[in-house]
């Protein structure tokens, strides 16, 4: 438990929660390199593993030169962004999405980082620490750029996400016209709206099953009125 009686008490407090969340934000990066499929995302990952290495020894550099040591303040809410990222690497999926899933929740990350370099960097503005905050500053515009990038990667991936939801498409269609195509040579009924509707996608033709009608519904049984009609 922190005592925060002063603005300079929430300053360290708030710098000592960004050492842990750049320490767990360490910790977590190289496994995102290892799950990124595509090779911009790899890269992108490992500038960040470097820069945020960077910004841990920046931030005891801050510390250093104000003559506060390092206190054990844990950032929760980089504990759970990391647990979401890690949620994403354990699940099983196609790797385009996957990827696009973790460009998502590394700018989860960012923001919060941004959010919190922002706020120490303007608590150094107001005690007066104009060096902390310029190094601060240094590693809030890393941080953007950082932001900048992922949207980028996001974009690009946002292409791919299509491939593959036509690459699903076809699929799909392609696994209903087989289901057709078995279930007309063996004389057996298809499952789904074929089976109800009779009607075939592939050749026009049409494969009307009996005691189903051209619309589609079972001889003697007619569409229930609508209550508005
Ligand atoms: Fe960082």
């Amino acid at each position: 438990m922190v005592n925060l009686e002063s603005l300079e008490d929430l300053f360290v407090y708030t710098l000592n929660k960004l050492r842990d969340a750049e320490s767990v934000i360490i910790d977590a990066l190289p496994k995102m390199v290892d799950a990124a499929h595509s090779e911009e995302l790899k890269e992108g990952f490992q500038q960040h593993l470097r820069q945020s290495q960077q910004q841990l020894a920046r931030l005891d550099d801050v510390m250093d030169n104000l003559g506060y040591s390092p206190i054990d303040v844990t950032c929760k809410a980089m504990r759970a962004l990391v647990d979401e990222c890690e949620e994403i690497i354990d699940s099983p999926g196609d790797p385009d999405v996957k990827d696009a899933a973790l460009i998502a929740a590394a700018q989860s990350v960012e923001h919060y980082e941004i959010a919190g370099y922002g706020t120490v960097r303007t608590f150094a503005r107001q005690l007066g620490y104009d060096e902390a905050a310029d190094l601060l500053q240094e590693t809030l515009n890393q941080e953007g750029d950082t932001d900048k990038k992922l949207t980028r990667l996001a974009e690009g991936q946002a292409c791919r996400r299509q491939l593959v939801h036509q690459r699903h498409q076809r699929r799909s269609r392609a696994k209903i016209t087989r289901r057709e195509s078995n279930a007309r040579q063996k004389g057996t009924p298809a499952t789904g709206w074929t089976a109800l509707s009779g009607k075939s996608d592939t050749s026009g033709a049409t494969t009307r099953r009996p005691g189903v009608n051209s619309n589609g519904f079972r001889r003697g049984l007619t569409p229930r009125r609508s209550r508005f009609s």
